[in-house]
């Protein structure tokens, strides 16, 4: 159903000279990256405020940059300029577009060591999530790319003898794209190839967590040939996102984030005079995985382990509730635990690390007060003191409790169902209203179909991870509190970017 493309390939991590390279290659980059000052750009033009502050790395509490945040007139600005540039973008032919995103895939590739060393130091990324999240990006870039030459173009449509009916896709102006910490360079990017790709021009404004690889993406997207009205950068948090959303002159806004901050733009958004602006969310979830009692407990082991932990838990797909059958829990239990005692927390750029930091320590102290508050800890792991790390986490819950509210880090919640009770789980998980991510572990097709067609999540994952969904392949979004659709790396995606016009001719 796509236009031809392929995913990129990644690194082997088996494959000792390509990981040596790799690891020469960031420790090189990482000593060029000193301390910069990091500013918005505004037409690739820095855009200095008299409002910075320390930039801190999660995983050693070290200044890494001083970041401006952009104040009211430099949101104004950026919005002004993507307005000037627009007519000129969504002109180009849906080739042009595409040619400067594939070229922005390549430069992504080029320079993969330099982004992997920014991703380890801001943003506490491990070599695992770095690489992946980096061939996410880059898949992204081409997918849009493609996906912009499939849907863009003009579509004729039937009518009478004597006349021509053509359906066009258009840019619709400036959108707004507002993304998060935990996927840095691939949301973010996503985000902004996709509106591209469609024709419009780009208000971008990152997390203010990891300012330095959006400052970095930009810059690359302008060196591959984005022009630079087209993609604006401005930083800052929410009250920074607050004042680009009040200017007169959005046309849309894509989000990925908390699902509280997507109703307050919701709310925002419905409050402004003119026209009714289109808002593409993505929010988080309370994931849940059932595992009944034919599951192989290897491969649950590795899979729970991966969901859960991997990332600190720090993915809106991660596994938040565990459901096990009665009878095979407490040994699929001990072997989970077994598995996490053997994960190793630390510096993220090492090898050997399997768990990163959490973003910062406000995050940090929000899941320790949550743990502490809760109680039912069953088994915690053991965290460094420096940095601001977080143990990897079991609780478990009681039969009466369901968990509503998304705990993000490395905190596992276990229950037990009784056999032929599944259908009770599924309308337990239900309740709390989102729908992302959902995992099933079962040796019955029956049991496997049956349950698929009917979890609550946009996203099911039988026998295997509820992690990293791949672009083209599992095109990734949730239902209810957990965002609004269409999916990203999805058919539909870039329909949602863009205006359909209709041109009948009396010939
Ligand atoms: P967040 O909602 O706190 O912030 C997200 C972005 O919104 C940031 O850029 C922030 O500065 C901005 N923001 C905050 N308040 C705003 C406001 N009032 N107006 C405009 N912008 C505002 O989320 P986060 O902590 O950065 O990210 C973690 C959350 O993101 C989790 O809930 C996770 O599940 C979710 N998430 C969802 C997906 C998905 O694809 N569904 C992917 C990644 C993360
Ligand atoms: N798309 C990311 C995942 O699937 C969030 O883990």
């Amino acid at each position: 159903i796509f236009g031809p493309r392929r995913n990129s390939v990644g690194l082997s991590f088996g494959d000792e000279a390509a990981l040596g390279a790799l690891l020469n290659g960031m420790e090189a980059e990482g000593a060029k990256l000193g301390t910069p000052e990091l500013t918005s750009l505004v037409s690739g033009e820095e855009a200095r405020s008299e409002n910075n502050r320390p930039l801190i790395s999660p995983s050693t509490g070290e200044t890494i940059a001083t970041l401006h945040e952009a104040d009211e007139e430099i949101a104004a600005a950026a919005v002004k300029e993507a307005v000037a540039a627009h007519h000129e973008w969504n002109a180009l032919p849906a080739e042009g577009r595409a040619r400067a995103l594939e070229r922005m895939a390549d430069l992504l590739e080029v320079n993969r060591d330099r982004l992997m060393a920014i991703l380890a130091r801001e943003a506490g990324k491990n070599l695992e999530d770095g690489i992946a999240e980096i061939r996410e990006a880059v898949d992204f870039c081409r997918f849009y790319a493609s996906e912009a030459k499939r849907l863009f173009v003009p579509h004729p449509l039937p009518g009478p003898v004597g006349e021509e009916n053509q359906l066009r896709l258009e840019g619709r102006g400036v959108f707004v794209a507002i993304a998060p910490w935990n996927f840095p360079l691939a949301i973010f990017l996503g985000q902004v190839t996709a509106a591209l790709a469609a024709g419009n021009t780009v208000v971008a404004k990152p997390a203010e967590q990891t300012p330095m690889i959006a400052h970095e993406a930009v810059r690359l997207l302008i060196e591959a040939g984005v022009p630079k009205g087209a993609v604006q950068l401005v930083l800052g948090g929410g009250e920074v996102g607050r004042a680009i959303l009040d200017q007169p002159q959005i046309a849309g806004v894509v989000f990925t984030g908390s699902t509280g901050t997507a109703k307050a733009i919701q709310r925002q958004l419905a409050e402004r005079d003119g026209a009714i602006l289109p808002l593409i969310a993505e929010t988080g979830g309370v994931n849940a995985m059932l595992v009944d009692a034919t599951a192989l407990p290897e491969q649950v082991t590795d899979d729970v382990v991966a969901s859960a932990f991997q990332s600190a838990g720090q993915r809106c797909s991660a596994l938040r509730v565990l459901y096990i059958q009665e009878d095979v829990a407490e040994g699929m239990l001990r072997m989970i635990e077994g598995a996490a005692r053997t994960m190793k927390l630390g510096n993220p750029a090492e090898m050997t690390t399997d768990i990163g930091p959490i973003i910062d320590e406000t995050a940090r102290r929000r899941l320790a007060d949550y743990v502490e508050r809760r109680g039912g800890v069953h088994w915690q792991g053991e965290a460094p003191e420096e940095g601001t790390f977080f143990p990897p986490t079991i609780i478990r819950l009681d039969q009466d409790e369901a968990l509503q509210e998304e705990v993000f880090g490395p905190v596992l919640h276990v229950k037990t169902y009784k056999a032929g009770r599944s259908e009770d789980v599924l309308r337990e998980v239900g309740s709390s209203g989102y729908g992302l991510t959902f995992g099933l572990h079962t040796r019955i097709t029956e049991t496997a179909e049956r349950i698929a067609g009917k979890a609550p999540a946009g996203n099911v994952y039988v026998n295997r991870n509820q992690i990293g969904a791949i672009v083209g392949s599992q095109p990734f979004g949730g239902m209810g509190l957990s965002g609004t659709g269409p999916k990203a790396g999805g058919p539909h995606y870039l329909l949602r970017f863009a205006e359909e016009r209709v041109i009948s001719t009396n010939t």
